[in-house]
């Protein structure tokens, strides 16, 4: 079996198809094909990971594996959730959607609040079954930025349990405990539980 990353994002194919080549499953991605790129108007990360991934499998046909994550803060009613990469605007960088998180929340009076990083994936075969997955990082979101490694939200968010801030972690340290981490050990588990 083949099955098609639907990302163009390098460090992401390289996370997701090194799991895949354990397991003996190969894998192409988007930058293999010169293919539209498919519409993300969801208002769940179910829904876009849904959108993707069929949207991909009808015009590849071949096994489709597709991700959609962000950080959901409890302060701000689940905000940036689905518009995590776009909070500051559509071309938003990652320092000016984070200084936008800090700036509502210092506006509400506050210098934390409970958050977490989620990360849902989902596989749709040609025959348009597929398989989800879910995963959750919980912890804090903080209003000073700490640490020069990860990116996005990285430097203001502290895992549960510790008081670094992911940003301050090692790439592998952050795989073993990520959302994107969790979501596709659970999603091989049940591609593997359909292909045995
Ligand atoms: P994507 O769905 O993986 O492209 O992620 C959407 C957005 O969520 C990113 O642009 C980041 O702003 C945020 N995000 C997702 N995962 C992480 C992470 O591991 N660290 C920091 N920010 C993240």
């Amino acid at each position: 079996m083949r099955v098609l990353i639907a990302s163009k994002n390098r460090h992401k194919i390289k996370e997701i198809g090194e799991k895949l080549k354990t397991l003996g499953i190969e894998f192409c991605s988007l930058l293999d094909f010169d293919v539209p790129e498919a519409p993300e108007t969801g208002t769940t990360f179910l829904e876009n990971v849904y959108q993707k991934s069929s949207f991909y499998a009808e015009k590849l046909n071949v096994p489709v594996l597709s991700d959609d994550s962000g950080l959901v803060v409890e302060a701000l009613d689940g905000l940036p959730g689905v518009h995590s990469s776009r909070f500051a605007g559509s071309k938003a960088t990652d320092r000016e959607n984070l200084m936008k998180l800090i700036r509502l929340l210092k506006e509400k009076g506050l210098s934390e609040s409970p958050a977490s990083f989620v990360c849902f994936m989902m596989i749709t075969f040609p025959d348009k079954k597929g398989l989800w997955s879910e995963g959750v990082l919980k912890g804090k979101v903080i209003v000073e930025p700490r640490g020069g490694r990860g990116f996005g939200y990285d430097p203001i968010f502290v895992p549960e349990g510790d008081t670094r801030t992911l940003a301050e972690y090692s790439t592998d340290e952050k795989n073993r405990i990520s959302h994107r981490g969790r979501a596709l050990d659970k999603i091989i588990n049940l591609l593997m539980e359909r292909v045995r």
